[in-house]
């Protein structure tokens, strides 16, 4: 009995619990038919409707991502201005000088970049897709082709293409797409970044690889029971928001190189709040072309985690990895009680990994994986976590086996 109800008060349940305002209905819009609402009409658009406020989006960002602050507010922002501009556009509006607001996100690893966009995507209730950029090549033949990205989009959503049109794709490492020529590939980085242009502003996208002789096949015999494919189907990018992010960990240098010219005082501090003063020069420097940064106007970075704040991801964040751990302790009827001693410990520790949050997962395997394995075995119904047993987890275990 006391696992069920372990189980159940640990279950946060899905980030969809949260604020649900903005879904699709069944119906594709159609472009090719004058848009039903007049012009500067802002009347409910027939395939798309969002209703949420930046400080909506943040306040649901806060209850799963510890600090991020001034990303999580510039997201907000971002996220908020692209869908409302998909809303009224789907509703008849014309905005013909609007410019997409793709966003960078910079920061080290671990410090809640993906954690963020995933929990926009799934608050909006838009597709998401998220990939390495290094796993593109300029040609597609020996990596991805980027294009797979939106493909992938389309396959999130059962192939609604309506659906994926106002999806969410996150490109991760984008900083190694930056001066590759050295990188040792064997395409170069700036050819993904080009292949990348188009589809950041607008592009249409053949719903079907060329590539893909199977799928080909199945769009003109479909499988029984699937809908055949109209002819050369393609999805357009326009309203499909890009998100990047990146370390980003050489970049500092130029930046203390651009102050230092222009006699600017260089702060003193952590790396990472000089990241907050990149300038698209920088991201030249770096090793990116001006058209592919210029298409990413939104820029804001992800601070490291420090020891109080990896004690706070464990007590307060939502997704805490304290909840999947009694989750598996539940499933055998043993329940784990978190003393602080021990948390502060786990903290600590994680800190001096260097890999963010990750850094807690590793220190918890170390210090419960034995517990893991032996006590499913054995009549313990209960233990505490506490800094000893952090410390010396082999003790800790044979205490409690002996008591
Ligand atoms: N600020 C945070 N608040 C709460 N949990 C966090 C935070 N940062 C990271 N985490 C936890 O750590 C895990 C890894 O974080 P995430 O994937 O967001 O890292 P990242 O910044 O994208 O790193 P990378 O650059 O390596 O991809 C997340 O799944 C989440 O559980
Ligand atoms: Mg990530």
């Amino acid at each position: 009995m006391a696992a069920s109800t372990l189980v159940s008060s640990a279950d946060l349940g899905p980030v969809s619990r949260g604020l649900e305002s903005a879904r699709f209905r069944k119906s594709r819009p159609d472009r090719s038919t004058p848009p039903a609402a007049e012009v500067g009409s802002a009347s409910p658009a027939p395939g798309f409707h969002f209703e949420l406020k930046p400080r909506d989006v943040k306040t649901h960002l806060d209850r799963f991502v510890i600090q991020q602050d001034e990303a999580k507010k510039v997201l907000s922002v971002a996220l908020c201005d692209h869908f409302q501009h998909v809303r009224l556009t789907l509703a008849g509006q014309k905005a013909p000088f609007y410019t997409k607001q793709n966003v960078l996100l910079l920061g080290p690893t671990g410090v809640g970049k993906t954690h963020l966009i995933r929990s926009a995507a799934e608050l909006i209730g838009v597709p998401f897709v998220k990939a390495d950029a290094t796993k593109f090549s300029e040609t597609g033949y020996v990596g991805g082709d980027v294009e797979d990205l939106v493909r992938d989009l389309i396959r999130r959503v059962g192939g609604d293409v309506s659906k994926a049109e106002h999806g969410i794709i996150y490109l991760d490492e984008v900083d190694k797409l930056a001066g590759s020529d050295t990188g040792g590939r064997d395409v170069s980085g700036k050819g993904v970044q080009i292949n990348l242009l188009k589809l950041m502003e607008d592009a249409d996208v053949p719903v079907v690889s060329p590539n893909d002789i199977m799928g080909q096949m199945q769009s003109i015999m479909p499988r029984p029971g699937q809908p055949p494919r109209e002819a050369g189907a393609t999805i357009n990018t326009r309203h499909i928001l890009f998100i990047v992010s990146g370390a980003f960990a050489g970049l500092t240098s130029h930046i203390r190189q651009r102050l230092a010219l222009a006699g600017k005082e260089i702060p003193g501090g952590r790396d990472a709040d000089l990241l907050d003063l990149a300038v698209t020069s920088d991201f030249i420097a770096y090793g990116f072309e001006p058209e592919f940064i210029g298409r990413l106007p939104v820029r804001v970075a992800c601070q490291p985690l420090g020891e109080n704040d990896l004690y706070d991801v464990m007590r307060r964040s939502e997704s805490s990895l304290l909840r999947q751990y009694e989750r598996a302790f539940a499933a055998y009827g043993i329940e784990v009680k978190w003393r602080a001693d021990g948390l502060r410990r786990i903290a600590r520790l994680a800190a001096t990994e260097g890999t963010g949050a990750r850094g807690l997962m590793t220190v918890c395997e170390r210090a419960l994986r034995d517990f893991k394995f032996e006590l499913p075995s054995t009549e313990v119904r209960r233990f505490s976590v506490t800094r000893e047993l952090v410390d010396d987890p082999k003790a800790a275990l044979a205490k409690l086996l002996g008591d």
